[in-house]
Formats: structure tokens, sequence, C-alpha cells
């Protein structure tokens, strides 16, 4: 008979199971940590070869037989975190994840806002693949608004639906975008039909988040973003709540050639639970520079350095605020990542 899996069937009531978020934030602090040392270098691939690093040295330490399947690109592009690694200590459960060490590449070398360390983990075969495609659309906001995400409707109308629910004016809807010339007839057709713009240099993770956030000042995240950021944003969105909707969208005609011969639906609204299905996903971010969902990492004095993250699990639906103080006489192993880099 086969080991009980301890995370994802506890033993019995009595046996308290494992919360795996809370073994996976000491990666995401170590990530930040170690990119933060490059915060407003101008130097983007050292600060992610340092959070690459970082995570990668932390990742085995967690008690699991982790496949990595949003990662940093195919084995030959990158020698850690790759697609199909296998990391964790080899014990179980069997489980899927993404990371994204380090989100927001060109804020955190730019020492702009809302950079992340970020990683996700599910029962295996749970994320959702995206093959060959670098690009899919995406829609996202709280659940209040879960049931009006609809990328084909126009956009207009679902703003002006937003705005009927919310029970207030047009202008008082904020979508964010991120700010890119694919995008200037949606955020001409937004700002004509009154609503406003949050428009975004990078980093669609932590404007996802920050969409479905209560009490949020953003309402709805639109935009084509990155399919990674994509899947990691529904694990969080699978804990935190609210919901996101994506589609597929190929670069190009070789692109959507290869994602058809591949057998992928390339009309298909994909859903939270269709991105990362499962029944217990867990969640880690970590802030790198400060933002809208998180502090940053800062090192502060001589001696300590602190970090901000979010640490939560969809099947408990527990959202844990981590504000952690780290001794830096004892942060060797991440200077030297930081050095490596
Ligand atoms: P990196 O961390 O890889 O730099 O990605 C940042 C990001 O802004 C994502 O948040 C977003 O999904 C994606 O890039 C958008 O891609 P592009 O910059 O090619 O438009």
């Amino acid at each position: 008979m086969a080991e009980p899996d301890t995370v994802f069937a506890p033993e019995s009531e009595k046996t308290p199971d494992r919360n795996l978020a809370l073994e996976l934030v000491r990666v995401t602090e170590a990530a930040a940590l170690a990119s933060a040392r490059w915060v407003g270098m101008g130097d983007k691939e050292s600060a992610d070869g340092a959070a690459v690093d970082a995570m990668r040295a932390l990742l085995d330490t967690v008690r699991m037989d982790g496949t990595v399947v949003i990662g940093e690109g195919e084995k030959d592009e990158a020698p850690m975190l790759y697609n199909g690694e296998r990391i964790g200590d080899g014990s179980p459960p069997e489980v899927d994840i993404a990371v994204d060490p380090l989100e927001g590449t060109s804020l955190c070398a730019r020492g702009a806002p809302n950079a992340l360390a970020v990683i996700a983990l599910a029962e295996r075969g749970a994320m959702f693949d995206p093959g060959p495609c670098v690009y899919m659309e995406k829609m996202a906001a709280g659940s209040e608004h879960a049931d009006l995400l609809d990328l084909d409707r126009p956009l207009p109308e679902t703003l002006r639906l937003i705005a009927e629910r919310k029970g207030t004016d047009i202008r008082d809807v904020v979508v964010v975008v991120l700010d890119r010339p694919r995008h200037e007839d949606a955020i001409r057709q937004i700002r004509e039909a009154g609503a406003r713009i949050r428009l975004i240099p990078d980093g669609d993770v932590a404007a996802a988040l920050l969409a479905v956030t209560e009490r949020s000042p953003a309402d709805l995240l639109w935009g084509i973003g990155g399919t990674p950021e994509g899947v990691l944003a529904a694990a969080g969105i699978r804990c935190i709540g609210g919901q996101i909707v994506g589609r597929l969208w190929p670069r190009d005609d070789e692109e959507r050639q290869a994602a058809l011969d591949a057998g992928y639906d390339l009309e298909e609204m994909l859903d939270a639970d269709r991105l990362v299905a499962g029944e217990d996903v867990f969640f880690a971010a970590s802030g790198v520079t400060d933002g809208d969902v998180l502090q940053g990492a800062h090192y502060e004095s001589p001696q300590g350095a602190t970090t901000e993250s979010l640490v939560m699990r969809s099947r408990s639906g527990t959202v844990r605020r981590v504000h952690a103080r780290h001794d830096r006489s004892k942060l060797r192993d991440y200077e030297r990542a930081e050095r490596k880099g």
C-alpha cells in the first residue's frame, strides 16, 4: 500500500497536515534578500541570477518530490529551476512547482515598486502548462466582480457592469494595465468609456493580487502578459479569492501553429481553477522592492534585514502576512549567491 501523503491526505483528524507555504516562505525570503542587494543597480540579469541561486539552494531543504513546471525556461538556457527540474529531497508529496525568483526584473534593476519573489505549489499535474505560448490575455478581479470577467465581451461594457455592481460612476472604476504598445487600443477604449487607468511598467502578478484584494484601489487587471505570471497569479488567487480568466495569445503564426499542433485550444477561456487545479494550492511571495501588496526587502542596519511576505493556502483559505527580521551575520549563503550572480 502506498505511504499516506501527509500534505494532501492527512492520516487522521488528529494529525495536523503540513502547510507547505510556511516552508516555502523561507525560499521567497531568500530570493528577495538576494535580489534586494541589486535594487536600483541597473543590472537585471545579476538581480535575477542572485534570486535564482538563493531560491534553488533553499528549495532543496523542502521535504517533497517536486517538479518545476513553470520555471526559468528550458534546460539549455536555464541552468537552474528549468522546466522539468526535480526539486526537494524526493520524499512525498509529489507536487508541481511554479517559480518566479524575481518577478519584475526591470523593476528591481530600476528600483521601481512591485518586484516580487514568488513560488506556488500544487498536486502533481495540477498546473496548466502553457507550452509554446509566452503570452496570455488576462483579466482579474475580486470575488464581487468574478462573474463579470469575460474576454469576449467588449471591455467598456464590462467596465460599465462593474460600475453598476459597485453602485458608482464609471469614473470610479480603476483598471491596471501593463504599459505596452499592444495595449494602446484598449487603453483608449477604457479612457473613452470614462474609467481610469493605473499604467504599470511591469509586474502583473503584483497587479493581479492588487486587483483581487478587498478595498483595493484597483478594480480590474486587464491585458496581455506572460503565461508563467498568469499561472502564478492564478495560484495566488486560488488562495486569496477572486478570479482570473486568461486565454493563450500566440505572438505570431509560428507560435500559433506550434500551439495548435500541440493540441491547445486557443479559444479556451482559462479560469483560476483551470490554470491551477487541485484541492490544495500553496503560495508564497516576498517583496523585493516596496509595492502595492508587499513591502520590499530592506538591509536596514549593519545587523539586520527585513522582509514582508504573503503566505497562503487554498484549502484552509489562510492568508498570512509574515514580517521577518533576518540576522545579516547569518545570511552568508545569500550573500554568496549574490556574489555569484
Ligand atoms: P520579468 O520579471 O521576466 O521581467 O517579467 C515582468 C513582466 O512585466 C511580467 O509581470 C509580465 O507578465 C511580463 O513581464 C510582460 O511581458 P513583456 O515585458 O514582454 O510585455
